[in-house]
């Protein structure tokens, strides 16, 4: 209230001190069309966004594949990790537990990442598969401890019979606690095997058994993405090619699903995660439906043949690349194909008949020299002899300008992909400097998708605060005005588990029980919630707002409702008044307004765990016929909808 009486003050006193603006938006003439995919998600499994993050399981290295087996585990007793007549062919250790029915006991501790967290009165669903290797029944506990070490739950599970069984039981927490444990105790004095032990919420996202933690999956939906690349980043490239992404071996059944070592375990000293691996439960399977469930295109990223080019140069002879260009051909099957398809057939026997409606495919990430284009090419022949309307997203490499992309660019046009894929990890004056980044770009080329952006603030050890997310309000206006050649941006990357992440800034991050949108997040949540349908022309003295007086701005039209939707941010320390005009509206005439906007008198303002200062706000919005005056705080970001009869 009073900070409300503040700013209001402050605009009485000190408008009249800062130049007044006149914008002009021309509703009689589109320029241009937004893409419906113009906003969306880049996902990739960093900073424990998958396994640990939004991969709902919380038991870490299940399968005991990691190459350390008991990693995430603290045996107790007699526990041995062996792999002879394995339950999975592709995940073949598992733990056999021997109870002597001596006064110790045997048995299993799983720590989950970085602890399990748990909420009082769910429920969660254990599973584990297991065998006997005696003639009787077995017991074991499955047993729920806090984080002081006392196990408040126990049930029983019979483990019986010589072969592989899964079994499974429902606990409900009595407690909440976000580093808890699960422990497995064998009762019956033998011997058992288990392997692949899980512990998922029952309520996951959509209450999918293999599914998504819900607050993470909730707040992707609520960004309205129009598109949702995965799975990377580096991580697509691999910094070996054997450890490159390779989707097949994220399909069919999660317990065969072969492991495969994170690239952010080992990419930074600094930073040094040795449990950090792929369990793939979240596969190109899951991801494809998350993307139908949270309404956005799927755009799946696959390796060109050249592992991270950071990391070296280890690249696939090109006549040896055939099995890379099939793997493209071959998702395309399993996203689209008809079930009576090898692919098409898999996807259905997952539960998925119907087909995907893939669109758009990515070859490379962020790949260099002739290298790329040499092995892109077979990958573009290949596709488009097959599926013509695929679109191809080909890569301008790992910075906004230079050497590199001024070589890539003319490639990508030579080789004729859809679009191109540019990424730029900025400064926030860069972002600013930089709204008209795309004013001259070459709209009859291929179209733009900014795969990979953030605004990096330094100073302050690049934290998701109020300046950067300005920035990148200011630098997507530009995105906006001219929609006609940028067809999707993303930004990057998405999720941080607080306690494991190896790069910030990040839009979205979370503990064990609960998580934080960054008011990065709420800048690309009110675009996405307001894209609109239709670029309009807004003018100041004629000219775009890319920076003049410290304002920026876009205007859309939102065909279905006939609103017209204004976006801009002042990013002057100083309130601003601004006359906005309608031209071309014939007859009709504005006849109500909203606006909602962030704002933050200081710059260094973040969002945290326990609060989220910067959300949006709204106020209301007096309309006069044909114009509105806007009153722009300072250091703000609003969207103004005003509906046109
Ligand atoms: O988003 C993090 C990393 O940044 C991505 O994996 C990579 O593409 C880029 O260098």
């Amino acid at each position: 209230m009073k900070k409300n009486l503040i700013v209001a003050l402050s605009l009485l006193f000190s408008v009249g001190m800062w130049a007044q603006h006149t914008m002009t938006v021309n509703v009689s003439k589109p320029v241009a069309e937004i893409q419906p995919t113009m906003y969306g998600i880049f996902f990739e499994d960093i900073n424990f966004g998958a396994d640990g993050g939004l991969y709902a399981e919380l038991v870490k290295n299940r399968s005991f594949e990691f190459s350390q087996a008991l990693t995430g585990w603290t045996a107790f007793g007699n526990v041995k990790i062996l792999s002879e007549s394995p339950c999975f062919e592709r995940n073949p250790h598992y733990a056999r537990i021997t109870e002597d029915g001596q006064l110790s006991r045997a048995g299993l501790d799983n720590e989950g990442f970085k602890g399990i967290g748990l909420k009082q009165d769910e429920e969660y669903r254990f599973s584990v598969y297991a065998r006997a290797l005696e003639d009787k029944p077995m017991k074991i506990s499955v047993e729920l401890v806090n984080s002081h070490g006392e196990n408040r739950l126990v049930k029983e599970v019979t483990i019986e019979g010589k072969d592989w069984k899964k079994s499974t039981v429902v606990l409900k927490s009595p407690f909440t606690d976000a580093h808890s444990r699960l422990r497995i105790v064998l009762l019956t004095p033998g011997t058992i095997d288990i392997d692949h032990v899980s512990l998922f919420p029952v309520r996951t996202w959509k209450g999918r058994e293999n599914g998504m933690r819900a607050d993470l999956a909730q707040a992707l939906y609520d960004l309205n993405p129009g598109v949702f690349r995965f799975p990377g980043g580096c991580i697509v490239e691999g910094t070996r090619l054997e450890s490159r992404y390779q989707w097949k071996h994220t399909v069919g059944p999660v317990e065969n699903r072969p492991l495969n070592i994170n690239r952010w375990n080992y990419t930074f000293r600094h930073k040094f995660f040795p449990d950090y691996y792929q369990s793939y439960g979240l596969g190109f399977y899951e991801y494809f439906l998350l993307s139908e469930d949270i309404g956005a295109e799927p755009l799946p990223v696959l390796s060109c043949g050249l592992a991270c080019q950071f990391e070296g140069n280890n690249a696939v002879p090109l006549d040896e690349m055939s099995p890379y260009v099939q793997d493209a051909l071959d998702l395309i099957e399993f996203a689209n194909g008809p079930v009576t398809s090898a692919w098409g057939k898999l996807r259905a026997e997952m539960g998925h008949p119907e087909p995907f409606h893939l669109k758009m495919i990515g070859v490379g990430n962020e790949q260099w020299g002739e290298v790329y284009p040499e092995r892109l090419e077979l990958f573009v022949k290949a596709i488009r002899a097959k599926y013509p309307d695929m679109k191809i997203v080909g890569s301008s490499g790992p910075g906004a300008g230079g050497k590199e992309f001024d070589y890539l660019w003319p490639e990508m046009k030579r080789i004729g992909v859809d679009l191109v894929d540019e990424h730029y990890y900025m400064t926030p004056d860069w972002f600013f400097a930089n709204a008209a980044r795309y004013d001259n770009y070459d709209w009859k080329g291929p179209k733009v998708f900014a795969g990979e952006y953030a605004s990096h603030d330094h100073a302050s050890g690049k934290a998701n605060n109020f300046l950067s997310a300005l920035s990148e309000a200011a630098f997507m206006t530009g995105l906006e005005r001219n929609a006609d050649v940028v067809h999707l941006a993303t930004y990057a990357p998405l999720f941080a588990h607080t306690d494991a992440w190896q790069w910030n800034p990040d839009l979205i991050w979370f503990d064990n029980l609960k998580m934080m949108r960054t008011p990065n997040y709420y800048v690309q949540q009110m675009y996405g919630m307001n894209a609109g349908t239709h670029v309009l022309s807004l003018l100041m003295d004629g000219k775009p707002v890319a920076g003049q007086d410290q304002l920026y701005a876009t205007a859309a039209l939102e065909q279905s409702t006939g609103e017209v939707i204004v976006k801009i941010v002042n990013a002057a320390p100083h309130p601003a008044v601004t006359q906005l005009e309608l031209a071309g509206l014939g007859k009709k005439k504005i006849v109500s307004g909203s606006q909602i906007y962030l704002e933050s008198g200081d710059l260094k303002t973040i969002n945290t765990l326990e609060q989220e200062q910067i959300v949006p706000r709204i106020r209301p919005l007096r309309v006069e016929d044909k114009r509105v005056e806007l009153s722009l705080l300072p250091y703000s970001f609003t969207v103004y909808r005003l509906q046109i009869k």
